[in-house]
């Protein structure tokens, strides 16, 4: 097994699979699987096969190029793009036929402007209290409906966005569902929806919708919910020591020498650092050899970090940044952010590790793409 690197994230897609079999039990609905931002840091493409394969009826991304990317990646299932995209761009979404999200009625005007040529197909945005993208009055939806459906363009669907599903009590869920429920109803005399959609992830897990029959999903596959018990996560961090020295009591460590060694003992260096999403806040938190909690001290360098040892241990040792000792939510809390936000930070320069029945079945590194197919 060659990635050049010892830093890798691993990918559990046996757990992935198990985790999609809890969703369906808890939620029949039609599943649309959230990969923006590279599933999460999961890597869209093989997250996007796995899923389709496991029974999505439909995939989402935040851009028109992350779903070109899946594309040129041969991912040829329904893809909705649920960000804004610039009006004089549906000619290229339309070529990859991509489904867009009507984000305002200004966005409307615009395509009647440009009067693509063929079909292009749509979900309607409706902003019930997000304040992001989405048309706010049913007035604008209709007018919507009315310039664009039937001519160039396919309305195929509906949707809103819950600001709050993972707060225990459900009253902004519930004005919001009201909202769109009402909406819907009378939207449906004329437009033929054939997806509506509202629950992200922890709606899907917890909150009940009769008018909807689709879901939009995204960290709840990856294991995370605020609900549900029995998801597990699927990505664990690891590397391996590049180097290890005895320092002595009284010299610094690192960038500033943030660090002072109380007593002698035992540095590790790990090749991982801000670059490759191992921010700097991380300096203080522990990582793990075994059992051993290895703390970060000193500055996280770009590309390096240095631990605390117990003791020496030989360069080469395996060493636990996320995992069974560290978990996401764990680490999200100590960082003062959420699991989604640590995710998204692992760069490319990270290997993702595909595991199946605890076998390697794939290996993407980026950034050696070229040389592997050689
Ligand atoms: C429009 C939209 N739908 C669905 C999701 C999925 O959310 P979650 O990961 O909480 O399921 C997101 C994520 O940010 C989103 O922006």
């Amino acid at each position: 097994m060659n990635f050049y690197r010892d830093t890798f994230a691993q990918i559990d897609l046996t757990q992935f699979e198990e985790n999609i079999k809890r969703i369906k039990n808890v939620n029949g609905k039609q599943m649309i699987a959230v990969i923006k931002a590279n599933a999460y840091g999961h890597g869209a493409s093989y997250i996007a096969r796995k899923v389709m394969e496991l029974g999505a009826v439909m995939l989402a991304v935040s851009s028109l190029d992350e779903a070109i990317t899946l594309r040129h990646d041969g991912i040829d299932a329904p893809i909705l793009c649920v960000g804004y995209t610039r009006p004089r761009d549906v000619s290229l979404a339309m070529f990859y036929d991509i489904t867009l999200t009507v984000p305002s009625l200004e966005w409307c005007n615009e395509l009647e402007k440009i009067k693509p040529e063929g079909k292009l197909k749509v979900h309607l945005a409706y902003d019930t209290g997000m304040n992001r993208i989405g048309m706010k009055t049913i007035d604008e939806l209709k007018e919507c409906i009315t310039t664009l459906h039937g001519k160039y363009v396919c309305i195929d669907g509906i949707f809103t966005h819950y600001t709050m599903s993972d707060a225990d009590d459900e009253i902004m869920t519930n004005d919001q569902y009201r909202k769109f429920k009402e909406v819907v109803v009378e939207l449906q005399n004329l437009c033929n929806f054939t997806y509506i959609h509202a629950s992200n992830s922890d709606a899907t897990m917890h909150y009940k919708e009769d008018i909807t029959n689709a879901v939009r999903i995204g960290l709840v596959m990856f294991g995370i919910s605020s609900f549900d018990t029995e998801v597990k996560p699927i990505l664990s961090l690891y590397t391996r020591l590049s180097r290890v020295k005895k320092v002595n009591k009284g010299e610094g460590i690192g960038y500033s020498q943030t660090y002072t060694m109380s007593e002698d003992g035992y540095i590790g260096t790990i090749p991982i650092g801000y670059a490759d999403g191992w921010i700097r806040k991380n300096q203080d938190r522990s990582c793990y050899i075994g059992k051993e909690a290895c703390r970060f001290v000193g500055r996280i360098c770009m590309d390096q970090a240095m631990i605390l040892l117990d003791k020496e241990y030989p360069v080469d040792t395996p060493v636990e940044l996320i995992g069974p000792h560290v978990s996401l939510v764990e680490m999200a809390k100590e960082l003062d952010t959420i699991p989604y936000e640590i995710m998204c930070l692992l760069t490319d320069r990270v290997p993702r590790v595909y595991l199946e029945n605890g076998e390697v079945v794939a290996i993407d590194n980026p950034r050696m793409r070229y040389s592997e197919a050689k």
